[in-house]
């Protein structure tokens, strides 16, 4: 092997790559600004993919960078083969892509098939022509209820609150139809039976894959078929489809009709070498339902929500793992791990809440405010817990710097299209999303040239910052980076995993060489008779034993 070859070079010639592999989530608006608009760019993170390489992830997806009004942090896409000028052009996603590659490091990027922008072509299209026009059949028009047609086809409410319907104006002022939005009313849901809006996206496909790309995560995968008699349901509406194997799924949610869509981009990606990936981002339970969208025909990997959801308990996060690697297995897929990213609340602040807390969405200055300290112990605990399962892992940026969640936003600031559809009754997802401290010293902490921000920076973000943290023993920074070395050296995520005695609030495992404790309980932990410590998130107490919401990587003899 040429001894120039780097780790993440050498992972990239592994056959089965992302079986295994460490994929970072970069959130362009928020990642790294290059010509200090405050809002983060391609340029700037291809100026910074040095750091990714130095911090020994494998890949990097890339939430939405296509021209879009942003009406929903560019999950409104209007147009699936640009690039929105905010972020850059074209050539600054080819040129991000080769960076990329030269340093081993795979791109994955986003595909949001539910739904267009409302600016999208075809949907000024349809709603220039008639019902009943084939503009108007790529989306999910219909004529309201009642006698004068004002009231919504069928009671469903949207994901970010209010009714998933709007009524349009014909082009003769009168008023007429409705369309359905899932999400936002500028994010109207295609119409999947359409052989248009099918072979449109195989095209989109085949623009990234020629483009280079490794893979894509591919945006409410569970969502794009609808039960065909859009049947009302009167549960309230979440993205989270929440059912029993054998009880009546929503109607809008992980329909059966979905997998044949994914069986046929697989088809496509594997016409292409260099093993291509799909990620569903599909919020389905049970994990055995999850599964079905990694059967060997279809997509590769899934998001493992269940596990981000799952209580910071000894038996919940055993339950949860049980569980995860049981249902992949059942498939033949490899399991995926997440803990953090721009949808929820950041798990250094999740975990500060007590346990028990339901998942919030969002966190303001008037709510409980989580207790900063033990959310960063807990999640750094949580975050060599995972990394040391077999499977693959998501991070979301800063992460590795232990950042918190803005929990004290100003609400006039707050821009996520939830925040405003509810009232304000639900907060939203602007406090994971804050652009991330690089430099202690620099305007905006070195995220741009300038002090813009456009969401405001927390000024205890100082401390945060990369450059306060390289090198520092004992930094979260140094914490991801020894833990990703060790995983990459010891093969983890190729591994097996096989649970060993411990007591009661102690989770045991042993992964190939590796012994892993993590002690969710309140009594020091004794270490094996004659272990190697090769890692932990906290230090030891000083009788040697292993602290409370502590994890640690151990050789035993
Ligand atoms: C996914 C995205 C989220 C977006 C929604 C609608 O859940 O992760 O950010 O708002 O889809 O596209």
């Amino acid at each position: 092997m040429n001894t120039n070859t780097t780790p993440q070079e050498a992972a990239r010639s592994t056959p089965g790559w992302w079986t295994e592999a460490v994929i970072y989530q970069i959130y362009p608006r928020s990642f790294a600004d290059s010509d200090g608009d405050g809002i983060g760019d391609l340029p700037g993170i291809t100026a910074r993919l040095d750091h990714l390489a130095e911090l020994g992830v494998d890949a990097v997806w890339l939430s939405p960078f296509y021209p879009s009004p942003q009406a929903d942090a560019g999950y409104d896409v209007a147009d699936y083969r640009d690039v929105e000028p905010l972020f850059g052009k074209l050539s600054d996603a080819d040129r991000l892509i080769a960076e990329a590659k030269s340093r081993g490091l795979r791109t994955i990027v986003d595909l949001v098939p539910n739904h267009t922008s409302s600016a999208h072509v075809w949907f000024q299209a349809a709603l220039a022509a008639a019902p009943g026009s084939g503009e108007r059949q790529r989306y999910v028009f219909r004529d309201g209820l009642g006698p004068a047609g004002d009231e919504p086809p069928n009671d469903w409410q949207s994901v970010f609150g209010g009714p998933a319907w709007t009524r349009v104006t014909e082009s003769d002022g009168r008023p007429g139809q409705w369309y359905l939005h899932l999400f936002d009313t500028a994010q109207p849901d295609l119409n999947w039976d359409n052989p248009e809006v099918r072979a449109e996206f195989l095209d989109v496909l085949r623009f990234w894959l020629d483009r280079g790309v490794d893979g894509f995560r591919v945006d409410v995968a569970h969502g794009l078929v609808k039960q065909a008699d859009l049947a009302n349901w009167e549960e309230p509406q979440e993205i989270l489809s929440g059912q029993e194997v054998d009880k009546p799924r929503p109607p809008m949610w992980d329909q059966d009709g979905v997998h044949e869509i994914y069986r046929e981009w697989r088809r496509v990606l594997d016409s292409y070498d260099g093993e291509r990936i799909l990620v569903a981002e599909a919020w389905v339970e049970p994990a055995e339902r999850l599964a079905r969208y990694v059967r060997p025909d279809e997509m590769h990997q899934a998001f493992n929500f269940e596990f981000l959801l799952a209580a910071w308990t000894a038996p919940a996060q055993y339950a949860v793992v049980t569980r995860s690697l049981e249902a992949t297995e059942a498939v033949g897929a490899p399991t995926t791990w997440v803990l953090s990213n721009h949808d929820v609340v950041r798990h250094a602040s999740r975990l500060g809440l007590p346990i028990g807390t339901p998942r919030p969405n969002g966190i303001g200055a008037d709510d409980p405010q989580p207790d900063a300290a033990l959310g960063l112990r807990r999640a750094r605990a949580a975050t060599l817990l995972m990394l040391a399962l077999p499977g693959s892992a998501y991070l979301y940026q800063g992460e590795e710097l232990g950042l918190p969640e803005h929990t004290t936003l100003a609400d006039e600031v707050r821009q996520d299209p939830t925040y405003h559809r509810t009232g304000g009754a639900q907060r939203g997802r602007d406090g994971c999303r804050v652009p991330i401290p690089w430099e202690a010293d620099a305007p905006s902490y070195g995220f741009g040239p300038t002090d813009a921000s456009w969401l405001p920076q927390p000024t205890s973000w100082a401390e945060y910052a990369l450059d306060r943290q390289r090198g520092v023993p004992g930094s979260t920074y140094e914490l991801y980076r020894t833990a990703l070395r060790l995983r990459r050296e010891h093969q983890l995520g190729r591994g097996t995993l096989r649970w060993l005695e411990s007591p009661d609030e102690v989770l045991a495992f042993a992964n190939g060489p590796l012994t892993v404790l993590t002690n969710f309980g309140a009594t020091p932990l004794p270490l094996p008779a004659g272990a190697e410590l090769l890692h932990t998130s906290a230090p030891l107490d000083t009788d040697g034993h292993l602290p409370t919401d502590t994890t640690a990587w151990l050789h035993t003899p």
